[in-house]
């Protein structure tokens, strides 16, 4: 699958920037990851993301004048076949009830539409509130349990579907 150049080129959405992530921004966003997460994603992982065709990280920034813009959030996800497979949102700490997450979703989906796919799915903690809620704004419903999904605290994960 090639990739189009419109593909890379960064987006203006709500006034943040997005844009895909590259090998530079990998302090950046491990930064993020591990303001954002308990369980942050690892370098490896993150570079093992950046090979896969199929996967896409965009980020989420804020222009500033006279410096480089500021990382606000991001988002990994894949698109196989006609299904957009979100694995992971995140939004720094400071910068969270912006719309940073909303801005990201918004793009992840429209990608996925111009692929052609017909339905998004994600997993989300049972307990993770604040995107449970976000995804229900965008459609997504519950459609099943993964039990001790999460092996570290043996959380279940909620399994969520967007119809395009
Ligand atoms: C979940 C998360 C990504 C939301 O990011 P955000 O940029 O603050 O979200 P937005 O400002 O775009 O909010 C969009 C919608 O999400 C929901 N939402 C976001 N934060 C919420 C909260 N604390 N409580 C309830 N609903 C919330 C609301 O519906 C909100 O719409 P509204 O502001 O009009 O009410 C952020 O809290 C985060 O990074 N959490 C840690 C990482 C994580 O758990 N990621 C998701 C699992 S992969």
């Amino acid at each position: 699958m090639r990739r189009l150049q419109e593909d890379s080129e960064p987006r203006l959405s709500h006034g943040f920037s997005i844009r895909r992530m590259t090998l530079d921004d990998l302090t950046a966003v491990m930064a993020l990851e591990q303001a954002a997460f308990k369980n942050p994603w690892s370098a490896e992982l993150l570079k093992r993301e950046l090979e896969h065709e199929w996967s896409t990280i965009l980020l989420v920034e804020e222009p500033r004048e006279s410096v480089p813009p500021l990382l606000l959030g991001l988002a990994i996800f894949w698109i196989v076949h006609d299904e957009v497979h979100v694995l992971n949102v995140a939004t720094a700490p400071q910068h969270r009830r912006r719309g940073v997450a909303r801005a990201v979703m918004e793009e992840v989906l429209e990608r996925g539409k111009g692929r052609r796919c017909c339905l998004a799915t994600l997993e989300v903690r049972k307990s993770n509130e604040p995107a449970i809620q976000l995804y229900r704004s965008f459609g997504f419903r519950p459609v099943g349990i993964r039990p001790n999904y999460y092996a570290d605290e043996r959380e279940d994960a909620v399994v969520m579907v967007l119809d395009f």
